[in-house]
């Protein structure tokens, strides 16, 4: 399985922040925002991961990223010359997918939870071995910001809605998405909406009307952080650093989940820590070994 992280847009409703920076290297508390997602897909047992944003913005994501050879994977670089929507990833990532199946994360969302990693296997098999998408619901109280599901009378799925002006479910389709490899053929089929973008909730009503689709509903424990608005993002960075603070553990350490995976041995988890020149940091990593 591969994965591609969507890491360009605009960030209009971060302006000014965003005006010379990319959203999603902001900083929520003490990372930059994209390590958050990319280690959602390393914990998915992703290694391949395909970094798409804008022609200005990507030098900035490789001068942090590089190959990720020293994180045991690898991450390559496609540029989104202009914002066309989210379905577009797929067409981009065309080659980089190739033949295998592909995980979306949006470079903006974040995801904790102690059952992440469970829900991540289940979305994996079901791609890989039963060819089919898996997206995720979480229940919020503005549904007309994002895309919505929509249920019948029997709580079966009847409709994905892209930001309905009157909602008729509660439940956003966070921007994390697993498909068999027959998605870039799907995103290939759709049109423009109103807006002009390629709208992933039309792939999605295409894999519902195949009934290959499924939907986990991501519960009470489950906190889903969208970093788009100045809100969102404080609120994400108070959260990280109130859980980091209380567990003395790390959400989204890259160093430490690779290490943890398998995908560096303790000598290469050393050699990082000792690249790193924030001695709490590094510290952190010397005593995972
Ligand atoms: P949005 O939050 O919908 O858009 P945005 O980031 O441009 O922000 P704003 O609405 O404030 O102008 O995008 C969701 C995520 O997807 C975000 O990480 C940016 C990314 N994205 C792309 O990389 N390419 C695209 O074509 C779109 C639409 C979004």
């Amino acid at each position: 399985m591969k994965g591609i992280i969507l890491a360009g847009g605009s960030g209009t409703r971060l302006n000014p922040l965003t005006i010379s920076m990319s959203k999603q290297l902001l900083p929520v508390y003490d990372k930059p925002m994209i390590y958050y997602p990319i280690s959602v897909l390393l914990l998915a047992g992703i290694k391949d991961i395909l970094i798409i944003s804008t022609p200005s913005d990507l030098p900035h994501y490789k001068k942090l990223l590089g190959n990720g050879s020293s994180l045991g994977v690898n991450f390559s670089y496609v540029e989104q010359p202009s914002p066309d929507g989210l379905a577009q990833a797929f067409i981009l990532g065309e080659e980089f997918i190739g033949n295998d199946d592909v995980c979306l994360i949006l470079g903006d969302n974040i995801f904790y939870s102690e059952g992440l990693t469970e829900l991540l296997k289940k979305a994996v098999y079901n791609a890989e071995i039963e060819k089919k998408a898996t997206v995720f619901g979480h229940h919020v109280d503005n549904p007309s910001s994002f895309g919505v599901v929509n249920f019948d009378e029997n709580g079966s799925i009847l409709e994905f809605e892209e930001k309905p002006i009157k909602a008729k479910s509660n439940y956003a389709i966070v921007g994390l998405y697993f498909y068999p490899r027959s998605v870039v053929d799907v995103a290939k089929t759709v049109k423009p909406s109103k807006r002009g973008e390629l709208e992933i909730t039309s792939v999605n009503n295409i894999f519902l009307d195949r009934s290959e689709i499924c939907l986990e509903l991501m519960g009470r424990g489950f906190a889903w952080l969208d970093t788009g608005t100045f809100e969102g993002l404080l609120q994400a960075s108070n959260f990280i650093k109130t859980v980091e603070d209380l567990q003395s553990l790390k959400i989204a350490c890259l160093e430490e989940i690779a290490f943890k995976m398998g995908y560096i041995d303790s000598s290469q988890l050393k050699y990082l820590a000792s690249k790193i020149k924030n001695k709490k940091y590094s510290n952190y990593l010397l005593k995972l070994v």
